[in-house]
């Protein structure tokens, strides 16, 4: 980090925010210290052990096959509309979840079932949306999965969908808007499914998202993007912890009259002294690679996603868009009077080693104190010295190895799948996937055909279908100089291998590998990947949201026999004919692939 971070935070060093949260995050309280710890699991209605999970552990329990029927729901209620805040002290439209960004936190406990009914109020201009639940299998339920074209329609503007669906799988997690780049304009929230941990720690701090940050709306990047000879590098202006960093307001554009305020506020934590914390690490962002370091202190990660695994301490741990980590932290590093940087930069990895970043402001940070420590003084700690200029793979395989062992099976199947980017007709720069370039159908989702026994789509679709195979394996190839986080929907996937060029055909740690739901694929590079299918149909995408909107979007049919003998809820089909009837008199104006 070096030197510029040295710079930028004494750019940034104010820590008494100039405008109230409410003008920065809405409704939310994430990154103030009235934000609360979380409880170590959720109490009502504990089984036998005196934990919700009874006697399942991380360690011993195949969390594919078990998981503890509480009977317990957690119900929440969403409404989506527009607003003006300034996260970052520039004030701009946003989308938010009930007045708030980040919005709320949905927390359970592993088996808990979770119902959440979403209102569609985006209006002024209307717009369709859908959430999904980062990482959920969807075990049983892939129309709960919330991918426009691909498992539902949007929602209309002014209806509800809602979402029913079991946490089968424990950890740290997101929901986003899945409707083009629409998350990005702030429809993102965190969540917590409290699960068994080998590892033990004193404090639950909650989740700390990590998001690049855009002054212009989606729309206006997704189009100029996706203009005419428009320039598929979009440049972030910020970098958000919790949603809040400070911006140098000198940098506005001439003639943007938009208001701005130096030193609006950032993150800020507390850690008790002697305890070990666990960290909820998230990259909600739209497209930046993220490398998060606390100064002077090591990190433990006991998870990537909702996979946890042999704990291994590292200074640094690198998140691509999607992914999480769960690191503890132990406040042993000075007395109780100290305070530290806690950053997160975002990678310049995009190209040949030393290009920057695509961001204006790369760095984010928040301010981390020991109990009594004065949280009105910048605390003062120095960087970790790691160069991050070109880091764009996650953490080496060979030390990222699952909690609960499984054998890599036998693969069934094999598809290679190229991603490139290319020009079409019209000068529009968009990427391929498997040669081509995805563009949704809002108005029929893949899973309802599916269901109804129609397996032939369109071309643009970019549907595979792996039939009834018992493990599939994805060879992913990069030729471009981007890296990518390559994200599965309804499965934790075992990663075979990654790296440069193209695979020799080894894989680390057949006996036990790393399993996760997204992983980045290097620039020039490959990934390979393979699932244990879940009956349904799911997204296979980059999670860069411009990527994605570029036509960088797959979907798998998985298990075609089981998908048509599902008994879909005519919920689905009721938000389809609302759709249909509001697009039959409302012109949507789909400015990308869709999704
Ligand atoms: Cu985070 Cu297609 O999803």
């Amino acid at each position: 980090m070096g030197l510029l971070a040295g710079l930028v935070t004494d750019l940034f060093s104010g820590v008494v925010g100039k405008l109230s949260q409410e003008r920065t995050n809405g409704a939310s309280l994430l990154g103030t210290l009235v934000s609360p710890f979380l409880a170590l699991f959720l109490t009502n209605n504990p089984l036998p052990n005196g934990y919700p999970w009874g006697t399942l552990t991380d360690w011993g329990t195949n969390p594919y096959k078990d998981w503890p029927h509480t009977g317990v729901i957690r119900t929440y209620d969403f409404t989506l509309s527009r607003g003006v805040i300034a996260p970052d002290g520039y004030q701009r439209d946003v989308l938010l979840v009930n007045g708030a960004f980040p919005g709320p936190l949905i927390e359970a406990n592993w088996g808990d079932k979770i119902i959440v009914t979403v209102r569609n109020n985006i209006t002024a201009p209307e717009e369709g949306t859908v959430v999904h639940w980062h990482g959920f299998l969807q075990e049983g339920t892939p129309w709960e999965d919330g991918a426009p074209g691909v498992t539902q329609c949007p929602i209309t503007p002014g209806k509800t969908f809602t979402y029913e669906f079991i946490a089968s799988l424990y950890g740290t997690t997101w929901y986003h808007a899945h409707y083009s780049a629409q998350y990005s304009g702030g429809v993102v929230g965190p969540m917590v499914i409290h699960g068994p941990s080998k590892a033990k720690y004193d404090i639950d701090v909650g989740p700390i998202m990590l998001s690049d940050w855009y002054h212009k709306s989606y729309n206006d990047i997704v189009k100029q993007m996706l203009a005419p000879n428009g320039s598929p590098r979009v440049v972030s202006d910020n970098n958000l912890i919790n949603g809040k960093m400070n911006f140098d307001c000198s940098k506005v554009a001439a003639g943007d009259t938009k208001p701005c305020t130096n030193n609006a506020g950032i993150s800020k934590f507390r850690l008790k002294k002697g305890k070990t914390h666990r960290l909820r690490l998230i990259n909600a962002g739209a497209e930046g690679v993220q490398r998060f370091t606390i100064d002077g202190h090591n990190l433990t990660v006991i998870a990537n996603d909702f996979v946890p695994v042999k704990p291994y301490t590292t200074k640094v741990v690198t998140l691509g868009v999607g992914q999480r980590a769960d690191v503890l932290v132990t406040a042993n590093v000075g007395d109780s009077n100290s305070a530290f940087w806690m950053r997160s930069n975002l990678s310049g990895c995009a190209g040949t080693p030393n290009t920057p970043p695509p961001a204006n402001q790369p760095f984010a940070v928040a301010a981390v104190y020991y109990d009594a420590a004065d949280t009105s003084k910048a605390p003062t700690s120095k960087a970790w010295d790691i160069p991050d200029a070109v880091r764009c793979t996650n953490d080496d395989l060979a030390v990222t190895e699952p909690l609960f062992p499984m054998p890599l099976p036998a693969a069934t199947f094999t598809q290679t799948m190229d991603i490139s980017i290319f020009k079409n007709a019209s000068d529009v720069t968009l990427w391929k996937f498997d040669g081509v370039s995805m563009r949704a159908n809002y108005d029929s989702p893949v899973l309802l055909q599916a269901n109804q026994g129609n397996f032939t789509f369109p071309t643009e679709w970019n549907v595979r279908n792996f039939y009834g195979n018992s493990s599939v394996r994805i060879i992913v190839h990069n030729n471009s100089p981007a890296s990518h986080p390559m994200h599965l929907h309804g499965h934790n996937f075992y990663v075979l291998n990654e790296g440069p060029g193209e695979w020799d055909g080894t894989i680390v740690r057949s006996s036990n590998p790393q399993r996760r739901d997204v992983q980045l694929v290097r620039p020039n590079g490959h990934l390979v990947l393979q699932f244990d299918p879940q009956p349904g149909v799911w997204a296979f995408h980059c999670h860069v949201a411009w990527h994605a909107s570029g036509g960088f979007f797959s979907s798998f049919v998985v298990k075609p026999d089981d998908v048509k003998r599902m008994r879909i809820p005519d919920t689905v089909q009721q938000t389809c004919r609302q759709w249909r009837a509001y697009t039959s008199t409302n012109v949507v104006d789909q400015i990308d692939s869709g999704t």
